[in-house]
């Protein structure tokens, strides 16, 4: 009972600090990377961008070996890892340096597996069954996702109006028009993205380009929040 309360309330705080920093960058890049060679000059130019932070998509063979190169080159960077689905996956990205997990959709067996080991998760989630299973499970945060194809923003209004403390972060169909209303809306922690890191951008190696987007989006932040 001691132990668990001690590991409970140390995830807390692991998990709020790594809230606060969403809602500081306001605007999480999620990036694909399929070669390692991309992932440090991407994390420089996120950096030079003001979007410090990146949900590396373990959708490839890449992404845990970009996580470690990032995680060990910037400790300015806030690297995390996203669609994590197995919790050998959780295991491969903490080991990494992964910051902070993203999965897709809620999975108790992974979100627990990850307050075990103190690492923030934030689950996705689209229904009011989905958010009260996130709410028992102890999370104030979770992803709504796949967004836009989802209701986007007023659902995300309708949903959240009976759930007062929840704060989300909606991702997946979110540009750099429809941001704007999403950041001014009180619900939403941040917005993940990959508009300004897009698969074509990396390989095409334009990593001005992609400083040059991230500016763009962290001015939209700074103009909503200030
Ligand atoms: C994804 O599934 O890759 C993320 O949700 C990002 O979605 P997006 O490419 O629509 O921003």
């Amino acid at each position: 009972m001691k132990l668990s309360s001690t590991i409970w309330n140390r995830t807390e705080r692991e998990m709020n600090e790594i809230m606060k920093e969403f809602q500081k960058i306001g605007i999480i890049p999620v990036v694909v990377l399929n070669d390692t060679k991309d992932a440090l000059p991407l994390g420089k130019a996120l950096l030079e961008g003001n979007l410090p932070c990146a949900e590396v998509t373990f959708r490839t063979d890449a992404a845990e070996e970009s996580i470690r190169l990032m995680a060990e080159a910037y400790p300015d960077l806030l690297v995390g890892a996203g669609t994590v689905l197995t919790t050998e996956q959780v295991d491969r990205a903490v080991a990494a340096g992964a910051k902070f997990i993203v999965s897709p959709g809620l999975n108790p067996k992974i979100v627990q597996y990850c307050q075990e080991k103190n690492i923030p998760i934030c689950p996705g989630v689209v229904t009011p069954g989905e958010i009260e299973k996130a709410l028992e499970l102890g999370l104030d945060v979770v992803k709504f996702f796949p967004a836009e194809p989802s209701g986007g923003l007023p659902m995300i209004k309708a949903m959240c109006a009976a759930y007062t403390k929840l704060k989300v972060m909606p991702t997946g169909g979110i540009n750099e028009k429809n941001v704007v209303e999403y950041l001014k809306c009180d619900k939403i922690l941040a917005c993940g993205g990959s508009w300004m890191v897009k698969g074509d951008m990396i390989a095409n190696g334009e990593f001005d380009k992609i400083t040059h987007m991230c500016k763009e989006a962290a001015e939209i932040v700074k103009n909503i929040r200030g």
